[in-house]
Parts: C-alpha cells; sequence; structure tokens
C-alpha cells in the first residue's frame, strides 16, 4: 500500500491505469463499518482508493471538528491489511484555497431531517466528495446506508453532473448489542453506550410492527418514541419516516421505506436507520 499525501502524486499514480478503480473516501478514526467498505471494494476492483480526510466545511461552528477521533496509525494498519492500493490523506491547505466556488444540497431534500439540524453540512459534505471524485475519477464509489441522506445526496449529485460513477449502497455495520458502528461511538460513556441500544432496539421494533401490519407513520414514531423516552438521558433530534428519494410519507411503502433517527445523548449525537 502507497500513502499518498498530494493530489498531484495521487493523479498520476491512477493516470495511465485503465483499471477498475474503487474508492471509499472517509474521515478515518476506521472501524468494521468502514472496513466492509473497503472489503467490497477490494473484491469488485482492480484498484483501492481509501481517503482519510476529516472535512473542515461539513462541520458547523458548534460541532467536533477540533476534537474529532483521530486514528492515524491503526487506519494505515487497517488499510494496509486489507490490501488497499492507495491511502489519500491530503491536510487543508491540500484540499482548499481560502475563497472558493461552493455547492448548494438541494432545497428541499436537503434541508430536512439532518440538513434541517446540521444547516450548511450537506454543502460541505458535497463540496468534498467531488472534490474527491474529481481526483480519483472511481468506477465505483463505496457508501454506508448509515448516512442514508449523504449517499442519497451524492446519488443524486452523481446524476445531476453527469458524473460517470457507481454508487455503491453499502449495508449498516453493527455491534454484536445492535448499536451501529460510528467514530463517535467512542465519545459515550459505558452508561450512554448501554442506553443506546433503545435507539436500533426500537428501529427493530418498528420493523416488526412493519412485518404484522402496521403501514401508519404515525403510530410506528409513537412506539418508536415511547421506547427512546424510557431513557430521559436521550434527547430526540427526530423520528422521520421517508421514501428512499426522501420523500416524507405518511404510509409505510414497502422495500421503498427508511426510518431515521437522530438523538443526542450527553453531548454525542448519534444516527441510526433502518431500510424497510
Ligand atoms: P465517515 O463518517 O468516516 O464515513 C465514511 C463512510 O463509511 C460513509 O459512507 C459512511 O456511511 C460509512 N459508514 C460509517 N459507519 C458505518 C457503518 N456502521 N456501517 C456501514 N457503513 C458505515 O461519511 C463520511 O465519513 C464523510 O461525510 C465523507 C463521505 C467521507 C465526506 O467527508
Amino acid at each position: 500500500m502507497k500513502i499518498i499525501n498530494t493530489i498531484t502524486e495521487l493523479k498520476a499514480a491512477l493516470k495511465f491505469s485503465q483499471k477498475k478503480v474503487g474508492f471509499v473516501p472517509t474521515m478515518g478514526a476506521l472501524h468494521e463499518g468502514h472496513l466492509s467498505l473497503i472489503k467490497q471494494a477490494r473484491e469488485n476492483n482492480e484498484l483501492v482508493v481509501v481517503s482519510i480526510f476529516v472535512n473542515p466545511t461539513q462541520f458547523l461552528a458548534h460541532e467536533d471538528l477540533g476534537t474529532y477521533p483521530k486514528k492515524e496509525q491503526s487506519d494505515i494498519k487497517i488499510c494496509a491489511l486489507a490490501k488497499v492500493d492507495y491511502l489519500f490523506m491530503p491536510d487543508i491547505t491540500t484540499m482548499y484555497e481560502k475563497d472558493e466556488i461552493l455547492l448548494k444540497a438541494p432545497k428541499i431534500k436537503g434541508f430536512i431531517l439532518e440538513g434541517e439540524k446540521r444547516p450548511g453540512h450537506f454543502d460541505g459534505m458535497l463540496q468534498i466528495v467531488l472534490k474527491l471524485f474529481n481526483i480519483v475519477k472511481p468506477t465505483n464509489a463505496y457508501f454506508g446506508k448509515k448516512d442514508a441522506q449523504q449517499l442519497s445526496l451524492i446519488t443524486q449529485m452523481v446524476k445531476n453532473f453527469y458524473l460517470d460513477i457507481n454508487i455503491i449502497e453499502c449495508e449498516i455495520v453493527r455491534e454484536n448489542d445492535g448499536l451501529a458502528m460510528s467514530s463517535r461511538n467512542v465519545y459515550l460513556s459505558k452508561e450512554e453506550r448501554e442506553k443506546a441500544l433503545a435507539i436500533s432496539r426500537s428501529l427493530k421494533l418498528a420493523a416488526k410492527s412493519i412485518g404484522m401490519g402496521e403501514l401508519n407513520v404515525l403510530n410506528l414514531t409513537n412506539k418508536i418514541k415511547n421506547i427512546l423516552n424510557e431513557h430521559q438521558e436521550i434527547q430526540i433530534e427526530y423520528i422521520k419516516i421517508v421514501t428512499k428519494d426522501f420523500q416524507l410519507i405518511d404510509t409505510i411503502e414497502i422495500k421503498n421505506s427508511i426510518i431515521l433517527i437522530a438523538v443526542k445523548l450527553g453531548n454525542t449525537r448519534l444516527i441510526d436507520n433502518i431500510w424497510i
């Protein structure tokens, strides 16, 4: 595996390659969720590129940019063991100049749920992903369903800007007890981590209710709310049910719905979802 820090070097490494390139963009502090994306990229491409860049433009002023977990050495080991070809680790000045042309998330889809709670987040996320796509020019790019709205917006960006890239949707990887893996889980105290299990439990229960015929979004949302409210430490930011294209719905559409939850537990913000 080659570690690359500059755009020129990465472009040069990929330039004359006619090979199928699989790309996994990340912000590091890699865990099994990231690894599952890398493994899929490895299985289905000739070259695998992983990027690690904690992208400042997608963090809001009050968010955790300054404390975002860093595990550079273990990240490098994980990527090397997974047989990544190029690990791209640029610094901020490599990726940005001062006064740049900006991207805007779509007015409706980009400003509900995460977009409403984190205004501006998706603009910065799309900006960095477009930059990375243009540098790597991947055949296939891998994204987790964990960040469902991000995945949907990236798919739309590829469509709206006619990019020749296949977006591969990857399943959510969970801890054995159900907690969705996230780099931010390290922020949780032991007690908070225990309480956080209510999130995946409530999603599973909602899926079970749907299996038994409950298709009413309001009823399902209330069931989830009741479970989350068992712990007063859990502050619900939203419980929403949308189609895969992020249209809000009143009735579940089987095979085309996502239930999404965002909560705060202490200072930690957690998101999770289930695809129905
Ligand atoms: P990051 O949070 O590091 O996630 C990188 C990729 O890993 C994303 O596609 C995310 O959905 C996926 N991922 C995270 N946890 C997962 C899990 N438990 N199961 C499956 N996939 C999981 O998402 C970002 O970084 C950034 O916004 C980025 C796209 C890199 C742009 O800066």
